[in-house]
């Protein structure tokens, strides 16, 4: 795949601690084409949100580390920035302007004391003047400060105006017209009665709402990339399906990459086009969702395919999978799924496996893929194989 938009190669993050080091991110590197969408998937503690989290740089650091690795992000122009190596200017361009994050808990996301109008209107306060500006029928070039700020005041974005003259009419327009993108931005995402929300507070809205909003935020700026990281845990399973839905139309009017994170796998099938399966740190196996979830490779895949419940519709509890993700502190080069394994044999307790092709697209970290005669001696018949349930 040669069209990549975003691209990350070798990627390493840590977290230093009175405990030592914790290996949250370990060699990470994928790929992502715009109108794509990505499946970052893998139990608690995986790796995946300090992923995206590494994406737009938003790692605290310190006690977080960017150990190794690039993040490649690629312009319609065809030029290239690091996120892992920009300053901060170009770093806070680059999110919300290009790239857009949706987090697990909409609730902590918004602010409780701002009304949800003033929430999605500061995204168009702060990178989309130009637009709100046209919307009005004025010239963002030759405007002054004034006109800008008072966008920008309606938005939340400054707390005053500064002091000079504007015409009445061209104020009331522009402060109209953020109103106008506001509304907009919100009835994309479904949401009846747009003015009237505008008005509300968070605590006045259900979950379901309040993902919208999140959603309305983060695409407001019409983002190249969207992270969703478990956009819709908390959400009952049928507003799940259409949060997800609506995400997916939208993506589909934009050509908008999507970096999709979930800890189930039965979300994967219907939403994707590729998956990546995350274990403590690592990509362990990768490929189109379809041929991931219809011929897993890695016992860790099958494992989590296992627990998915036949119906589909309760969350999968991972209960096939004996045991827990191991913690990341210092851990020792081997393959960090041998514990859990059922195939494990003493190879896979000394070295650590590589991810390795193994058809076009489709790559599996897992000694038993590497044609290597003494592994294949050392490779024992399962002790055990997975249970599927129902
Ligand atoms: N700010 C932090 N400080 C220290 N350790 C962290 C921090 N954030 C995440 N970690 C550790 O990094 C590992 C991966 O976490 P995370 O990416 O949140 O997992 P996931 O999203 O897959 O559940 C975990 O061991 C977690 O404890
Ligand atoms: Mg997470």
């Amino acid at each position: 795949m040669s069209d990549w938009l975003l691209k990350v190669d070798d990627l390493s993050v840590r977290f230093s601690g009175s405990k030592g080091v914790t290996h949250a991110v370990d060699g990470v590197s994928f790929e992502v084409s715009p109108g794509e969408t990505l499946a970052l998937v893998g139990e608690t503690g995986c790796g995946k949100s300090v992923t995206a989290r590494a994406i737009m740089r938003l790692v605290p650091e310190p006690p977080g580390i960017y150990e190794s690795g690039s993040i490649l992000l690629r312009s319609s122009d065809g030029s290239t920035v690091d996120i892992a190596l920009a300053d901060q200017d170009d770093v806070r361009r680059i999110r919300g302007d290009r790239i857009s994050l949706i987090f697990q808990d909409p609730g902590k996301a918004l602010n409780p004391s701002l009304t949800i109008g003033r929430q999605v209107a500061e995204v168009f306060g702060e990178h989309r003047l130009g637009m709100i500006f046209e919307a009005a029928g004025l010239d963002a070039s030759k405007a002054g400060r004034v006109p800008r700020r008072i966008v920008q005041q309606r938005a939340g974005v400054v707390s005053k105006t500064g002091y000079g003259i504007i015409h009445r009419s061209a104020a009331r327009r522009l402060r109209r017209a953020v109103d106008d993108a506001v509304a907009g931005a919100l009835a994309e995402t479904g949401i009846p009665n747009p003015r009237k929300i505008m008005s509300s507070y968070p605590h006045e809205l259900s979950g379901g709402m309040k993902q919208r909003v999140m959603i309305a935020q983060a695409l407001a700026c019409d983002p190249d990339l969207l992270i969703a990281d478990e956009p819709t845990t908390a959400l009952d399973v049928t507003i799940q399906a259409r949060i997800l839905e609506l995400i997916g139309e939208m993506q589909e009017r934009r050509r908008m990459a999507i970096i999709y994170i979930t800890h189930d796998l039965s979300l994967v099938r219907e939403f994707t086009h590729r998956v990546a399966v995350m274990y403590a740190g690592r990509i362990v196996e990768t490929g189109p969702s379809l041929d991931v979830l219809a011929n897993p490779q890695h016992p860790y895949t099958q494992g989590l395919l296992a627990s998915i419940p036949r119906s589909g519709t309760a969350r999968g509890q991972l209960s096939a999978i004996p045991g827990s993700v191991p913690q990341l502190i210092s851990p020792p080069p081997q393959c960090h799924f041998a514990e859990r394994c059922p195939w494990a044999a003493p190879v896979c307790h000394k070295l650590s496996p590589v991810l390795t092709e193994i058809e076009p697209g489709r790559a599996v970290s897992c000694w038993r893929f590497h044609r290597n005669d003494l592994v294949a001696d050392e490779m024992p018949e399962p002790a055990s194989e997975w249970v599927t349930q129902g």
